[in-house]
């Protein structure tokens, strides 16, 4: 099938019996979201949100699911998820580190901050750790620019941070346990 060679859905469908849009989700999307719209494809962010909202990414099975749900084509289920950034279509950790990567925390240090959370938790920028607890993100200005840099994990923003501090950041997140 032509959507599974999409780089954004990766290589391949991991597949459980379980399925992701569970019957309880399917009645509340018919009785009350799919009859708002002219068109099935209408209710497909709602779909996706819906999703989102229970799991914290949107797997390619449930991709799949949404697509035979509203009988509309996987190529335009994922093209759509795909263009909206506030859509994960990789998993998720349990503790989500946002560096801001703005213009004043850039000048204030972010690179080594980035470099920092890299070197701890031997990932990318974008990518979740193997044990599945973090996940490393940058984004734009988190308001806090008279203090930067700052760096939010899970929702508790840190400000004023140094590269020498984020090994013990990570740590208390750790132990603060499951975040989603
Ligand atoms: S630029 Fe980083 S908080 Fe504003």
């Amino acid at each position: 099938m032509p959507w599974i060679s999409k780089n954004s859905a990766g290589n391949a469908v991991e597949k459980r019996a379980e399925p992701y849009l569970t019957p309880q989700m399917r009645s509340h999307l018919s009785q009350h979201i799919v009859p708002r719209y002219e068109q099935k494809m209408g209710a497909l962010l709602p779909c996706l949100h819906e999703i989102q909202h229970a799991y914290g990414w949107i797997p390619g099975q449930a991709m799949l699911e949404i697509a035979e749900f509203l009988a509309i084509k996987p190529a335009e289920v994922i093209d759509t998820a795909s263009f909206y950034e506030e859509y994960w279509l990789k998993r998720k950790g349990k503790h989500l580190v946002s560096v801001c990567r703005s213009i004043a925390c850039e000048f204030c240090g972010q690179p080594g901050i980035t470099q920092a959370v890299k070197d701890a938790l031997g990932i990318d920028v974008g990518e979740t750790t193997d044990d599945n607890e973090f996940t490393l993100i940058e984004l734009e200005c988190l308001g806090s620019c008279g203090s930067a840099p700052a760096i939010l994990i899970d929702e508790t923003l840190h400000e004023n941070v140094k590269p020498e501090q984020i090994a013990g950041l990570l740590d208390a997140a750790r132990k603060a346990g499951a975040h989603h």
